[in-house]
């Protein structure tokens, strides 16, 4: 595996990789790998014939408030699992380079970036479309993988490329869980024992809602009452929103059709904010 932290070297190397016609892979990360990062990395080994990873603690998307300088930083344990899950690049660039002295350009998503996430985060999409915009310009990929942990975000990134007319297939991996089914997440490290047996109703609160949908109820505001139910009851969850939209435009839906609808939901145990969902649809044509 190639280190590479200078922007002008990466751009450099993907031109001289294009040149000879290689198709380049690109899965961005902020690092603190887990499995559900190394799942992108072997998706997109699948897809392309050089696989680049970026390891980049964006500093725009985390608020003032927001863990940015205590964010997991551990480039050598990161390194070690990329190298062994087949990447070929490893690519982090300095924060000095990426956001020069008195930068003042910004990419906005306008509509998606306000909903769910953004209502608390107001300034955090910003951020993401700005970093990932950057770093397709530096690593060139022909395709790019993320993941539907972060729906939000995947939908957001799904129109950025398709309003900026970026060149990029996008690939989203489906979410990696642990065992007893909480998504797998950086900030899971921060949860006390008790706290980490709590955040298990997250997901549990999903496989009841997929069960209600399974067995025909259509109805999302029996689905909502049902998952804010499951969220609650221990007393323990502070829940933030649990949402029914549609999977694309992030508007509300009324009823569960073919057409899917994401539920997403989010909350806080302890001091640490969750996020888990699942895209629910009708089994049946309706008549
Ligand atoms: P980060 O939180 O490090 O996540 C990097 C990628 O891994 C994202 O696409 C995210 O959706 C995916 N991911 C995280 N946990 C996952 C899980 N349990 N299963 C499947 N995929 C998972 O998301 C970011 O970084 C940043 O916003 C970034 C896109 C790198 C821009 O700074």
């Amino acid at each position: 595996m190639r280190f590479i932290s200078s922007i002008r070297e990466m751009q450099r190397e993907a031109d001289k990789l294009r040149g000879e016609g290689r198709r380049i892979g690109f899965v961005p990360t902020m690092g603190a790998l887990h499995e559900g990062h190394l799942d992108l990395l072997r998706l997109c080994r699948a897809h392309c014939d050089v696989t680049v990873m970026s390891v980049f603690v964006n500093p725009t998307q985390f608020s003032a408030n927001e863990a940015f300088g205590s964010y997991p930083r551990d480039l050598e344990r990161d390194a070690g699992l990329a190298e062994a899950a087949g990447c070929d690049i490893l690519f982090t660039p300095r924060a000095e380079e990426v956001y020069p002295a008195g930068y003042s350009t910004w990419v906005h998503e306008d509509t998606l970036s306000a909903e769910l996430e953004g209502k608390s985060r107001p300034t955090h999409f910003r951020g993401v479309t700005t970093v990932v915009t950057k770093l397709f310009l530096m690593v060139k990929p022909h395709c790019a993988v993320f993941g539907q942990k972060d729906a939000q975000q995947a939908a957001i990134i799904r129109r950025m490329v398709r309003d900026l007319h970026f060149d990029i297939e996008l690939l989203i991996a489906p979410i990696r869980r642990e065992a007893d089914g909480l998504a797998m997440s950086s900030r899971n490290m921060y949860l006390s024992e008790s706290g980490r047996l709590e955040a298990r109703a997250l997901s549990r609160s999903l496989r009841l809602a997929e069960q209600f949908v399974a067995e025909g109820g259509r109805d999302t505001r029996v689905l909502r009452a049902l998952v804010e139910e499951e969220i609650t009851r221990s007393g323990a969850i502070t829940l933030d929103y649990v949402a029914l939209v549609d999977a694309e435009t992030l508007g509300d839906r009324d009823m569960i059709t073919n057409d899917p609808v994401l539920l997403a939901v989010a909350a806080r145990v302890e001091n640490t904010r969750l996020i888990d969902n699942t895209i629910l649809r009708a089994e049946t044509i309706e008549s």
